[in-house]
């Protein structure tokens, strides 16, 4: 596929396969993840013919049924118009690789037990994709990494004998609106070799963005301190609250006071868990790369880490002890309207509440997990409530004579 040319014009950017014997126009490495699914049907939707390669054959199960297996929204409609249309070609086996000569990378990149990066998740991945890879393939790393990453993935590629081009196209969608957000972010393309930048550039502008050239670092670090800046935002909202706090003062009322008209305030977000699998970790991935020595990201770590452990305390004070309690947690998702409980500040929340000797009861609407129990059993059982994740679904629970915290301010004004 030649997918170089004109990258203002991507109607223009028919891959032109009469000259190849490819099948596929594009291969995405992780292609059944929360990233790499969307991202495959986006290409599809635009017209590429896209390999989704998946190590988990549970999930391309799922898939292939036209089921998705996590909420995103429109993406199962999506998903069952284009399976038909045989331009999404799922499989768990590494040669599909070879039938492109585009390859996405999107896996995860969680830290490791000292908080830094994992450095054999791709050398391992170097090591399992490089007999596959076609002469001359384009690489684009898509997951979020330590700084560094690309040039390093480029030498591993190098020291075993494979000329490919590798730039690096961060992921930059929420989850939950991705297909919205391909279509409206700018798409990010970092590569060091302005042809290489071409090849990435003229994929992404199949999504139909606006497309920003850096180097692969430039683009590793506008990742990063994107993510980083995002979490310390949320860090000082979780701070004030606790000040506003411990004041006794009422944080609903300062916010408003703050915010209302007043644009220079306008992007002071409120108070809530912040968490998940990508804002922690790449605070602490910066936090590793600037040698430890990274206060304002570890601080913002602490605050928001700490925050099930400041509502604990406070409930405790308050009754003395939790012992005898029946606490009910609304919401173990990390964010609303999700059903993603990666590195969910609840699930630290109902540790600490049991250690507190509390009996806790969990639930949350878009979450399997035999550990949950029904909303129902939860507003007869509980003494306290706590909205875990600000689902809509709680916004018109009627709790005015029990005990709430709610620091989100889901439930119409923040509680705690
Ligand atoms: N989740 C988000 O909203 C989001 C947003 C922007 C960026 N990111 C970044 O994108 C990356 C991926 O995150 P995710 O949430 O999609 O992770 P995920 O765990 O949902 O998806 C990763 C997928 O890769 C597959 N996989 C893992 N190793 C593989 C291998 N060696 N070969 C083939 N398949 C393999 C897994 O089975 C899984 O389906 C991370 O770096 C993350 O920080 C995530």
């Amino acid at each position: 596929m030649d997918l170089s040319g004109d990258v203002g014009h991507p109607d223009r950017l028919v891959p032109s396969l009469t000259m190849s014997d490819l099948d596929l126009d594009v291969v995405v490495l992780g292609g059944g993840g929360h990233v790499g699914l969307p991202l495959s049907l986006a290409f599809a939707a635009a017209g590429l013919r896209v390999g989704v390669y998946d190590t988990n054959r549970a999930t391309l199960d799922r898939i292939g049924r036209g089921e998705m297996p996590f909420r995103e929204g429109g993406a199962e409609d999506l998903l069952r118009d284009l399976l038909p249309t045989g331009r999404l070609q799922l499989s768990a086996d590494v040669s599909i690789i070879g039938r492109a000569d585009v390859l996405v990378i999107v896996i995860g990149t969680p830290v490791d037990e000292f908080l830094g990066p994992s450095m054999t998740l791709f050398e391992k991945t170097v090591e399992q994709v490089a007999p596959h890879l076609r002469d001359g393939a384009l690489v684009v790393l898509r997951s979020t990494v330590y700084p560094g990453t690309t040039s390093y993935v480029a030498q591993a590629f190098a020291d075993r004998g494979r000329r490919v081009d590798v730039a690096f196209c961060p992921e930059r969608i929420a989850e939950g609106h991705a297909l919205e957000e391909f279509r409206t972010l700018p798409q990010i393309v970092g590569a060091d070799d302005p042809t290489v930048g071409d090849r990435a550039a003229a994929l992404f502008a199949r999504l139909g963005g606006e497309i920003l050239r850096t180097s692969s670092k430039e683009a590793e670090l506008a990742k990063l301190f994107t993510n980083t800046w995002r979490y310390m935002k949320f860090a000082i909202a979780n701070q004030f609250l606790m000040v506003a706090d411990q004041a006794g003062v009422d944080y609903t009322n300062v916010l408003d006071a703050i915010r209302r008209d007043y644009p220079r305030a306008a992007d002071l977000p409120g108070p809530g868990f912040a968490a998940g699998p990508c804002l922690f970790k790449d605070t602490m991935q910066l936090a590793a790369f600037t040698s430890d020595h990274f206060p304002m990201g570890q601080s913002a770590m602490q605050v928001n880490e700490g925050m099930p452990a400041y509502i604990v305390s406070t409930l405790e004070r308050r009754h003395g002890s939790l012992r005898g309690r029946t606490v009910g947690i609304l919401g173990m998702a990390f964010k609303a309207e999700s059903d993603d409980t990666r590195a969910s500040l609840s699930f630290k929340l109902r540790k600490l509440l049991a250690w507190a000797g509390a009996r806790v009861l969990c639930t949350d609407p878009y979450v399997q997990d035999d550990r949950l129990v029904p909303l129902e059993t939860v507003l007869s059982e509980a003494d306290t409530f706590i909205v875990g994740a600000p689902h809509r679904a709680y916004r018109a629970l009627d709790l005015d004579n029990r005990e709430v915290v709610d620091v989100w301010g889901a439930l119409g004004g923040i509680r705690l």
